[in-house]
């Protein structure tokens, strides 16, 4: 690569691949990543357990304070959250249900942007989101936006859910992802678009190591 490259940022919708990508990307670079999806899944999941109404944003606040997140396993999906350690658990459909009006509040998105950028700070990181590119990590070295259609994203979702033995109807997960792209970014607070400098790509037709690779080209033009 020409110049030295440390810190990617990749943003994007829900299941437009970011997660599997920035896994697959890191990889091949030898970078560590953090989704940091899984922390405001974390921070919901908590929210639920101990009764934190996911309307008082306040609450929501002093709880992220309160449970600074550790990262364990070196998968990237798993969470050490007031001593529990979270992994399937964070894909739980009650999770699924709340976690946008949770990642709404700015108590929790400063904390939590604060422990990402701490963790940046570490350098050769891929670090996956909503908001990284524009304002967890403005410095980044490369600021990826992946896309897709919705019809595919939520055929992505309705599969892993599949998996899972989660039985749900396709329509029903269309529905869900077009809401959750509505509260996304609508939303005040840091709503998701991209970088005014990101490199926008989409990936319907194109598997993760084909968007993989991609990526890799355009680090090594940078
Ligand atoms: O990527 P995901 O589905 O695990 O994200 C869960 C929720 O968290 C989703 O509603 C968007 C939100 N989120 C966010 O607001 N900012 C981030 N950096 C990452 C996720």
């Amino acid at each position: 690569m020409a110049r030295e490259v440390s810190v990617i940022a990749i943003d994007g919708p829900v299941a437009a691949g970011k997660t599997a990508v920035g896994r697959e990307l890191a990889r091949t670079l030898g970078f560590s990543h953090l989704d940091t999806g899984i922390m405001y899944r974390a921070i919901t999941w908590l929210a639920l357990k101990n009764g934190v109404p996911v309307e008082d944003e306040t609450s929501l606040g002093e709880l992220a304070r309160a449970n600074p997140l550790g990262l364990v396993g070196d998968d990237g999906d798993q969470v050490l959250a007031a001593g529990h350690t979270l992994g399937p658990e964070l894909r739980d459909p009650s999770v699924d249900r709340n976690v946008s009006m949770v990642s709404k509040a700015p108590p929790v998105r400063r904390e939590l942007v604060a422990q990402q950028r701490q963790i940046a700070g570490r350098g050769k990181i891929v670090m996956i989101g909503r908001d990284i590119g524009t304002l967890v990590l403005p410095d980044a070295d490369l600021k990826v936006y992946l896309t897709a259609s919705a019809e595919n994203r939520a055929q992505r979702r309705w599969q892993e859910m599949q998996e899972r033995g989660q039985a749900v109807e396709l329509m029903t997960v269309l529905s869900e992802t077009l809401a959750r792209d509505r509260t996304d970014s609508s939303r005040e607070d840091s709503p998701l678009r991209p970088a005014q400098d990101a490199w926008e790509l989409n990936t319907d037709g194109l598997d993760i190591e084909q968007v993989v690779q991609k990526i890799i080209d355009q680090v090594s033009s940078l």
